[in-house]
């Protein structure tokens, strides 16, 4: 019977699902900017929930104001003064070509502390190469492996060789690629050219000092050096930490990664002196592969011997004395008795592709979606293309990212691009060196136009969004517009935007895409507490907006808190650290705790009513605002949720209750608290625990009234945060209600809090009896304690103050 029902209902909400699809769809029409399209596959839980939200909030918010003027000018200034990041840049070019290497050394060069252009008459590795045609058919054919003899083993059996092999069957086949060039034997002499070139621009190195970062291209390549410079500052990558960031980078499936060597390398001071470490792996008794220490990585790899580089080693070398005998040793010259396994097979850029990566020059990436150890190349902002034979398909067309994109075109917003002229590279960088500087004048009287994103997501939908409105509507230096186009500041909500899941990603390119005539700073709020660990943004967005003026904030940031039995207490895990792939490619990851809402204050100042907040009756000694288990209230709102899921699927309650999907598995330690405060005080003390109408799915982020009774009434209150995350809501509550608030520890405790000084951590079930009671006997140390979290709650975290801060922590990126 009970299942019948369900159906019944469950006919009813698709139904009700469809028509509010169809509401959505109608009503982008009237605000183009703000309604965004719902997704095509309506029936997807997503989409209905989207809509049932935009049902409700159908009423504009007052705080929107309908014009507003131009806060900023952009000055124009030149790039006169370059940011002060010492860069050396090597082009690799020939003889043949001259003007190209002349017109990089004029524009490029100006940022950089050294210029090496190099050309076949540095070629060293073998000096005066020269192949005839018959030569390089020759030597194509010998690196070609006899069909019937191709070897067997594939890069991941991990065999000696096995990385050769794989990739010299793909190397310079004479009949489809070099015979079709006009100067096959140069195209051979080049491939050396790139290390050479390497080992030049290291010995003056050592002989000097080592830059932060070496920049290699290619010479038909023009770099934006500005922005390339503004990025890696705003990575906040240290130079001094290993870095390599390939401009495009070509990932292949079944191997490691190679940098478009065309479109450049970065490689970071902290690299430049790994490839310079002499190695020795004489007395090294163990062959382990290792994350972090570079000599025993690199000891590994020689005996590992994947590209046959073992034979070239000899102790003491160097990583970058390694290579030079890698290129070196087998002469082109000589190819008539090179062997099989002796020999000089390999595109130069495979060469940075194999050492760079198998030797650990870049540290690790912790890649989610490429969890791959031995591949350390990082992709400027996440410019990708796959490696494939052949014209590309529709689908590989569309999997080249980024900066892969601009070959023999250099738009503006190209940061890097390959394939161009002299004539281009001159135009591209007069147009550097003019461009004005991105700095705008803010002016003191005007506050910042700032855009929500969804902007349809009004007050009462959702924690962030309430918050947000909430702290631009009180602010005197933050204004909300909805002008997406005009505003210099745009705040995009993660979830409520949809991009928790990255099929809806394709409306915010959409918007973002209408309005790229300015620089504006962006700042995504993920404002859940789920311990995940990928920030979920929109890079195809992001690569669009110029992530150097992007910005991220995650609410709740630990893994691995949970409840311990033996301890009979929460074990506080670990801040999260976001993979430092993500890292570079927009900024890291940065931290935003909860905040006091104004409802909150608003409903607290009624009910004390002008009362002195420090004199009223406080007749509750403590509460926790969570039922003892087995609670009927709770097990109640249990059936509910149950039977939600039954009839809707999983997904679709998640979102629509997203703070029940976790409770259930991880309220040990709220369960616990009750219990004990319960246990130990209630034949005593007045006591309160339960949940005072915090349950109502719809209402959770508008002040309850008896919620806030509660909150006014209590002399301690408890706060016991999910077994799993932190950043509870309530502690901002508490603290405001005039309470002493007291909570379970936090990596993340808000700046100007203090334990017992403006709050009180326990540490254990037991401390938490014993504090409860110390502070019940103490009211005068209780009081204090209450007064000063009530002022560090009041004066540094309104909603007003979370969002300016948000606001003015990454601002000086546009308003200088
Ligand atoms: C800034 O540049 C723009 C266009 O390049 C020009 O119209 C404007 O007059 C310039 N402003 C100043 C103050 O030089
Ligand atoms: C940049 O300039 C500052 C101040 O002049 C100086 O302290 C710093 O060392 C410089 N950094 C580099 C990388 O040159
Ligand atoms: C290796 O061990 C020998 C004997 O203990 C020692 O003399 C030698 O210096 C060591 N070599 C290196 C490179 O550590
Ligand atoms: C629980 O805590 C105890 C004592 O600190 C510790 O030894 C144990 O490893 C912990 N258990 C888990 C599952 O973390
Ligand atoms: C807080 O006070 C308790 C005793 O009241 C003391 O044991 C503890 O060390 C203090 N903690 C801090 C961080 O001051
Ligand atoms: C009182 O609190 C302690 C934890 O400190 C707990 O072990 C005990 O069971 C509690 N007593 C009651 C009656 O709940």
């Amino acid at each position: 019977m009970q299942r019948c029902h369900w159906r019944k209902h469950k006919r009813q909400l698709l139904l009700i699902g469809l028509l509010l699809v169809l509401l959505a769809v109608a009503l982008q029409f009237i605000n183009a900017p703000c309604i965004v399209k719902p997704s095509a596959s309506s029936a997807d839980g997503f989409a209905i929930s989207e809509a049932l939200f935009l049902h409700d909030k159908l009423a504009r918010h007052p705080s929107f104001s309908d014009s507003i003027t131009p806060i900023y000018q952009i000055e124009n200034t030149s790039w006169t003064s370059v940011p002060n990041l010492t860069i050396d840049i090597l082009s690799i070019g020939s003889l043949l070509r001259p003007d190209l290497l002349q017109a990089q050394r004029e524009t490029m060069g100006r940022y950089a502390r050294s210029f090496t252009g190099v050309t076949e008459a540095d070629d060293h590795s073998e000096a005066n190469c020269f192949i005839s045609r018959q030569a390089a058919k020759e030597i194509a054919e010998h690196c070609q492996f006899n069909r019937n003899h191709k070897p067997k083993l594939s890069p991941k059996d991990q065999e000696p060789f096995s990385e050769l092999y794989f990739w010299r069957n793909m190397y310079a086949d004479w009949d489809t690629f070099l015979s079709k060039r006009d100067n096959p034997g140069g195209w051979l002499c080049a491939q050396k050219r790139a290390n050479d070139g390497l080992q030049i621009v290291l010995q003056e190195m050592k002989q000097t000092t080592i830059p932060d970062y070496l920049l290699l291209v290619d010479d038909d390549t023009f770099v934006d050096m500005p922005q390339l410079t503004h990025y890696l500052q705003t990575i906040r990558h240290d130079p001094t930490e290993p870095l390599i960031m390939a401009g495009c980078l070509i990932r292949s499936i079944t191997s490691f990664t190679i940098p478009f060597g065309g479109f450049g390398t970065v490689i970071s001071k902290g690299s430049l002196k790994r490839l310079l470490t002499p190695i020795s792996c004489a007395n090294v008794t163990t062959f382990a592969l290792s994350e972090d220490d570079f000599i025993q990585n690199a000891c590994y790899r020689l005996q590992q011997n994947l590209y046959g580089e073992r034979q070239y080693f000899r102790e003491q070398m160097s990583l970058s004395d390694l290579m030079h005998a890698y290129v070196s040793t087998h002469r082109f010259a000589d190819h008539a008795s090179w062997t099989e396994e002796s020999s000089f097979c390999v595109h130069s850029d495979w060469i940075w592709g194999y050492f760079f990566n198998y030797y650990n020059l870049g540290n690790t990436l912790d890649d989610p979606k490429y969890p791959i150890a031995h591949n350390r190349f990082t992709s400027y902002r996440l410019s990708e293309q796959h490696s494939i034979k052949g014209p590309l398909s529709l689908q590989h067309r569309s999997a080249v990212e980024g900066e892969c994109h601009y070959k023999t075109s250099c738009p503006p917003d190209a940061h890097f691009c390959h394939y161009v002229t002299a004539e281009q590279i001159r135009q591209e960088g007069q147009r550097v060196f003019q461009e004005p500087k991105w700095v705008a004048q803010v002016s003191q009287q005007q506050p910042i136009a700032v855009f929500v994103y969804p902007c349809w997501d009004i007050a009462d939908g959702d924690g962030l969004s309430h918050f947000l409105y909430d702290g631009i509507h009180a602010s005197s230096q933050l204004v909300l517009t909805q002008d997406h186009s005009a505003a210099p500041v745009w705040i995009v909500d993660v979830r409520r935007a949809g991009l928790t899941s990255g099929r809806y990603c394709y409306r915010f390119v959409n918007l973002v895409k209408s309005a790229r005539d300015r620089k504006r700073i962006v700042i995504f709020v993920y404002w859940d507490d789920e311990p995940v660990e990928h920030f979920y943004d929109c890079y195809r967005a992001t690569r669009l907006l110029d992530s150097t003026t992007v910005f991220r904030y995650k609410k709740s940031m630990v893994q691995g808190r949970q409840w311990n039995e033996t301890m009979q207490f929460v074990d506080p895990g670990s801040a999260m650290k976001y993979g430092n792939w993500k890292e570079h490619s927009g900024g890291p990851v940065r931290h935003i705790g909860g905040g006091v809402r104004s409802d909150i204050v608003d409903g607290l100042k009624n009910i004390f009513n002008d009362a002195n907040i420090w004199e009223v009756e406080r007749p509750v000694d403590v509460s926790h605002f969570w039922p003892l288990s087995g609670d009927n209230h709770r097990s109640k709102m249990w059936q509910l949720r149950q039977s939600l899921i039954r009839v809707t699927h999983q997904r679709l309650s998640r979102l629509l209750f997203p703070f029940w999907t976790s409770h259930l598995q991880n309220d040990k330690l709220r369960d616990a608290v009750s219990r004990v405060i319960h246990g130990n005080f209630s034949q005593t003390h007045e006591v309160y625990v339960g949940l005072s109408d915090q349950g109502h799915a719809t209402d959770r982020y508008l002040a309850r009234s008896a919620y806030l009774h509660k909150l006014a009434e209590s002399k301690i209150v408890v706060i016991a945060q999910k077994d799993n995350l932190e950043d509870q809501n309530s502690l901002m509550d508490a603290l405001v209600s005039g309470a002493m608030v007291m909570t379970d520890p936090m990596l993340t405790l808000p700046n100007e809090l203090q334990n017992n000084v403006s709050l009180v951590i326990y540490h254990s079930l037991d401390e938490l009896v014993t504090k409860v009671q110390y502070y019940l006997d103490h009211e005068d140390e209780r009081i204090a304690i209450a007064k000063a979290g009530y002022h560090v709650a009041m004066n540094h975290y309104r909603s007003w103050q979370l969002v300016e801060r948000l606001v003015s922590e990454v601002a000086d990126v546009l308003f200088g």
